[in-house]
């Protein structure tokens, strides 16, 4: 028996074939562009994350008994009547609907909006989006047929036309029904939008269309509630940290655990139940942004290297890791990402040091909003990318002042679609027994002893500083800081 999972991340697909014994079999990684087309903006062509999935079933060569779909979370694609998109795919972490939430605060009422979705609409969600394009190009939102989440448009195309949605991915819409599990139909037609444009609900495991060629594919999930399932945060007292194009902390909940501040988002989990997360915006993605910018691609191991040779606190340097704004533990879709404290001694260790550290503050900033949320820990694991850096994860140790596990298979995300797409055909009989028969740990990473506590404050402090500056400031004679 083979299962396949396959991610539509922010920089790539990944693919990854397991057996029942969670044994990977083969992993496919194929590459594609963000465009930035504006300061905050972020978008990807829908048809690159199709060509990408196909281009990792032919890397992966044999075919699966069942396939599970998992990707980057809260994206609009905008179908036309023709099913093409109407225009490039709004992200996650595209911050230019700041005026659409307040529209949709003020059309539906702040209350109402939390009641029924147990969240504050962010900018990040895809409703927000959809406001914007009715605002902002008229003529792309007169053609609307179909709304559709990521991953939910590479299954569109992989089955020729099936449309399906599921509730972890859903919830981070804007306009769903968390608690009860379905789409929130008087707010979808209270924003003046239609519910036929929000597609059918199946639960995470369920099995709900086939490929070309016959393959199974489940319902899948957001790649946060995926990622939960690739390590085993389906039970209560693991906390999964995902060091990703974004850092995420995760605990799978009994019940909806709203946040009142609305940072941290209470979500529908991929096992039929729920969880709470904190998203940092930028963490691997910021680590990529300086590596790029101070050492140039493919030097990854050189950036820890220095970093880990600069002593912690990088001499007073703080990076404010806001490239993309900030949604926990801080609401503000306009911070910026600064460097604080430089002088003439510090350099290139020093930076890349103050990289890790920031994104790493921010990082362990939400997991402690979990833990005020009553979130009870007693292990902690690590997921995505960053869990190849040696430096990183010790940090993080340090900073959390707990031991953190890593796992046998680092690709969280594509690795619980795969656990789905086994749940679906049978393989297991519940995703719970999914994930536990095939996550595996790998290594303990124990605190080596470094002291943050006064580095962590040093950052929470310096927030003030990530407001935006704007040129008209810039002109003043008073401080360019708001
Ligand atoms: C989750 C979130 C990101 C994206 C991209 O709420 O915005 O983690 O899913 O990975």
């Amino acid at each position: 028996m083979k299962l396949l999972g396959i991610d539509i991340g922010t920089t790539g697909a990944k693919a990854l074939l397991i057996d029942p014994s969670g044994t990977v079999l083969a992993r496919a990684t194929v590459e594609y562009p963000m465009a930035t087309p504006q300061p905050g903006w972020t978008e990807q062509e829908p048809d690159d994350w199709y060509r990408a999935a196909i281009r990792c079933l032919e890397e992966i060569g044999q075919k699966p008994d069942a396939m599970g779909l998992t990707g980057q979370m809260h994206g609009l694609v905008a179908l036309d009547k023709e099913g093409r998109p109407l225009r490039p795919a709004l992200l996650w972490n595209d911050q230019r609907t700041t005026l659409e939430v307040a529209e949709m605060e003020q059309r539906l009422g702040s209350d109402r909006i939390r009641r029924t979705t147990l969240n504050p609409p962010l900018t990040g969600f895809q409703v927000p989006k959809l406001l914007w394009i009715r605002r902002h190009e008229p003529e792309h939102f007169a053609r609307i047929e179909q709304v559709l989440l990521p991953k939910d448009y590479v299954r569109f195309r992989l089955t020729n036309g099936v449309v399906f949605a599921e509730p972890s991915d859903a919830s981070g819409t804007g306009v769903f029904d968390v608690t009860r599990r379905c789409w929130a139909r008087d707010l979808i037609a209270d924003l003046g939008l239609r519910c036929e444009w929000f597609a059918p609900l199946h639960e995470s495991w369920e099995p709900c269309s086939e490929t070309a060629d016959g393959i199974p594919i489940v319902a899948g999930a957001g790649d946060q509630a995926a990622a939960a399932v690739g390590t085993g945060a389906v039970e209560a007292g693991v906390l999964s940290l995902s060091l990703g194009t974004s850092g995420v902390a995760f605990v799978a909940t009994d019940q909806p655990k709203p946040d009142p501040t609305g940072a941290a988002h209470a979500f529908c989990h991929a096992n039929g139940a729920w969880h709470s997360m904190g998203v940092t915006l930028s963490c691997g993605g910021a680590v990529r942004w300086a590596r790029d910018l101070l050492y140039g691609a493919g030097t990854y191991e050189l950036m820890n290297r220095e970093a880990a040779s600069a002593s912690p606190g990088a001499l007073g340097a703080t990076f404010l890791p806001y490239l993309s704004g900030s949604r926990c533990p801080h609401i503000a879709p306009e911070a910026r990402a600064a460097f604080l404290g430089l002088t003439l001694s510090h350099g290139r260790p020093e930076m890349a040091r103050a990289v890790f550290e920031g994104v790493s503050c921010d990082l362990a900033d939400a997991v402690d909003r979990l833990i005020a949320l009553g979130a009870q820990v007693s292990e902690v694991r690590l997921t995505g990318g960053g869990v190849k850096s040696a430096l990183w994860t010790r940090m993080i140790a340090d900073m959390l002042g707990r031991p953190c596990w890593t796992l046998e298979v680092d690709e969280g995300p594509a690795f619980g679609a795969a656990i789905l797409a086994g749940v679906g055909i049978g393989v297991w009989k519940s995703v719970e027994e999914g994930s536990a028969s095939v996550v595996r740990r790998r290594q303990q990473i124990v605190p080596s002893g470094i002291e943050y506590d006064a580095i962590r404050d040093r950052f929470r402090k310096s927030f003030a500083a990530a407001k935006p500056h704007r040129s008209t400031d810039l002109t003043s004679t008073d401080s360019v800081v708001r």
